[in-house]
């Protein structure tokens, strides 16, 4: 529905094909190759050796998906004719003509994969544009961390899910009670900036008390609670300080196409460290994210239009934040319709 035009949609993949993306989770790579999507690209995961490869999902011999193959000594063996690839994408076996040199062109594409924070991660140019998103929770000892929690694909670009997470000025109207209050409608004041490889906005608000504040259960009032919300193209990493401790939400995003995405979330929190609680901070989120989904989703075009269009009625200064996402993507290259 509504397309962009192709010419839009290629633009916006090549733009964020320089940065990394998370394509699932660690653990669910193990033994077996899995395949992914990213920007429009089947891919095939493996782990090859103890290194974790992508490929171009489709062996060089007839198409077959190579995700649907195996892993035999440490090379990937596509299912059909079990032609063989080490993991630099290159075939070292073909068992129909074994005894003969292997032709040149006989391998496919390999792109950077990394692991990390329990995530694995993806970058289809050869040069990424900047390193992974900094989690430095994910590896202090004072933060408990929980699982990933990965929702279902939602119909929506992930920059318009990152700047959902970062637009505070929705939560008197998405998530009234729990972030919000209708009755105070106020943008707090907000800084926003780019840091190095990164956007930074802060701002203080005063929230209804709530578990991810640290507030005891049952806890009515409001209490004040600082944000500081890092952004990335895909990925926002938000820390919430507040009387009852320091929560951080790393929520990333799989940007399988321009208008499909899928959400990684995970908590971090330095209180109530009992991992017995985790479910708990968990399903806040569920709901916080359940109540932004329809609303992200019906957003138009699908991608953000740019800023010079004026499509888009910005207002000053509530929606400081979001303008300087928007800018620095554009300064990116990521362009938008
Ligand atoms: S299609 Fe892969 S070996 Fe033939
Ligand atoms: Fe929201």
């Amino acid at each position: 529905m509504n397309a962009p035009n192709p010419n839009a949609v290629a633009a916006f993949e090549q733009g964020m094909a320089r940065f990394w993306h998370p394509v699932g989770l660690a653990s669910e790579l193990v033994d077996r190759p899995l395949a992914v999507e990213l920007l429009g690209r089947r891919l095939a995961l493996a782990r090859l050796g103890g290194t974790v490869v992508a490929f171009d999902d489709l062996c060089r011999h007839f198409g077959a998906a190579l995700s649907i193959g195996e892993i035999v000594d440490d090379c990937l063996r596509c299912a059909y004719h079990g032609w063989t690839y080490d993991r630099s994408g290159t075939v070292v076996d073909i068992p129909a003509r074994r005894g003969v040199a292997i032709p040149r062109e006989a391998k496919v594409a390999c792109y950077g994969a990394r692991e990390a924070y329990g995530l694995v991660w993806v970058c289809l140019e050869p040069e990424p544009a900047a390193d992974l998103p900094a989690y430095p929770e994910f590896a202090a000892d004072s933060f408990v961390k929980t699982a990933y929690r990965v929702y279902e694909v939602w119909d929506a670009a992930a920059t318009r899910i990152v700047m959902a997470a970062l637009d505070d000025t929705h939560f008197p109207w998405v998530h009234p009670g729990l972030l919000g209050d209708r009755a105070h409608p106020e943008p707090p004041d907000h800084r926003a900036s780019v840091e190095g490889d990164h956007v930074v906005a802060a701002y203080s608000v005063e929230q209804p008390a709530n578990v991810s504040l640290g507030s005891p259960e049952g806890a009515t009032g409001l209490v004040t609670v600082t944000y500081t919300n890092h952004v990335y193209p895909s990925t926002i990493r938000l820390q919430k300080e507040a009387p009852g401790g320091n929560f951080v939400l790393f929520q990333t995003m799989q940007p399988l196409a321009y208008n499909r995405s899928r959400i990684f979330l995970q908590v971090a929190r330095d209180f109530d460290r009992d991992p017995a609680r985790d479910e708990t901070y968990l399903v806040f989120e569920d709901v916080i994210q359940s109540q932004d989904q329809p609303v992200v989703e019906s957003q138009r075009p699908w991608l953000l239009p740019p800023l010079s269009s004026r499509l888009m009625l910005y207002v000053r200064p509530a929606d400081l934040p979001l303008i300087t996402y928007q800018r620095w993507l554009e300064g990116l290259g990521i362009p938008q319709v």
